[in-house]
């Protein structure tokens, strides 16, 4: 068994809510990062602030290539490559499907399927036994949500890959799982509440908490635990499942 001091790991969409609370939870219990997002401003912060055991790759999720130089970084600058979070996504056009581009739809799915693909297809090579490879789905990833389409679709997806992937990667020792959030406090729900009520997204906040039977929205903070657990060996004989938390909500 490894422990967390040793363990490399790649977070897709690592400066968002998520991805950067996993990487500070990651790094503060001693282990190593290789941070990627698009967004090359906030990642450069993000790495200052975790130092040493942190580097960055600017990378779209959407590009293979991007991926295939994030697990170059890892196997270079730290020498292996144990972890990967699958976690860059988007929300898209809040609109029922019938107002769908299909633009706007095909963006969704390249961010929050074809993404995944990518970081599986180029990681897994360079994984070692022990490894582990944690997909951010959705609550989404099992039941509709009207006007978040493409999203739906996408966290459904997620679901046919990690499984494939836990069932092909078994005999090499490396674990595929996803996790699936019920709605979090951050960025991407403030945007989703905006796009349903315009100017009144606090009134969909509420609407959206009093359907979860603990009352309110889960934390970056809480997500990232349950990702970092599912990265580390502790959760060693776990693959291809799906790991909720949600406060309740899917139990209705
Ligand atoms: N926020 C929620 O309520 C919630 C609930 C369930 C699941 N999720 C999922 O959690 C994951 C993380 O989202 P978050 O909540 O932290 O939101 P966020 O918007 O804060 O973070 C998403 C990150 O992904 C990055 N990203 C987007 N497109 C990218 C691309 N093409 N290439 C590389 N990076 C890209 C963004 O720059 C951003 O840093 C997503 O997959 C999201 O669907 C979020």
């Amino acid at each position: 068994m490894t422990t967390i001091e040793s363990r490399v790991h790649i977070i897709t969409g690592a400066t968002g809510g998520i991805g950067s609370e996993t990487a500070r939870q990651i790094v503060g219990a001693g282990g190593r990062v290789v941070l990627c997002d698009r967004d090359s401003g906030s990642l450069e912060a993000l790495a200052l602030e975790l130092g040493d055991s942190a580097v960055c790759v600017v990378g779209d999720v959407t590009q293979a290539s991007h991926l295939e130089e994030a697990v170059q970084v890892a196997v270079s600058h730290f020498g292996r490559l144990d972890a990967v979070v699958a976690n860059a996504g988007m929300e898209g056009v809040v609109a029922p499907l019938v107002n769908q581009t299909t633009k706007d739809f095909l963006t969704v799915l390249s961010v929050n399927v074809l993404g995944v693909f990518h970081s599986i297809r180029a990681a897994a090579p360079a994984m070692v036994e022990g490894g582990s490879i944690v997909i951010t789905s959705s609550v989404a990833g099992f039941i509709g949500s009207p006007g978040l389409g493409p999203y739906v679709t996408s966290k459904h997806a997620v679901v046919g890959l990690m499984r494939n992937a836990a069932l092909e990667l078994a005999a090499q020792g490396v674990r595929v799982n996803s996790v699936h959030p019920g709605p979090i406090d951050n960025r991407m729900m403030r945007s989703i509440e905006e796009q349903a009520a315009p100017g009144n997204g606090q009134a969909v906040k509420q609407a959206f908490e009093a359907q979860v039977p603990l009352g309110r929205y889960g934390t970056n903070q809480e997500i990232a635990a349950l990702i970092g657990w599912l990265c580390s060996e502790q959760s060693s004989y776990c693959t291809g499942q799906r790991f909720v938390a949600d406060g309740g909500f899917l139990a209705q």
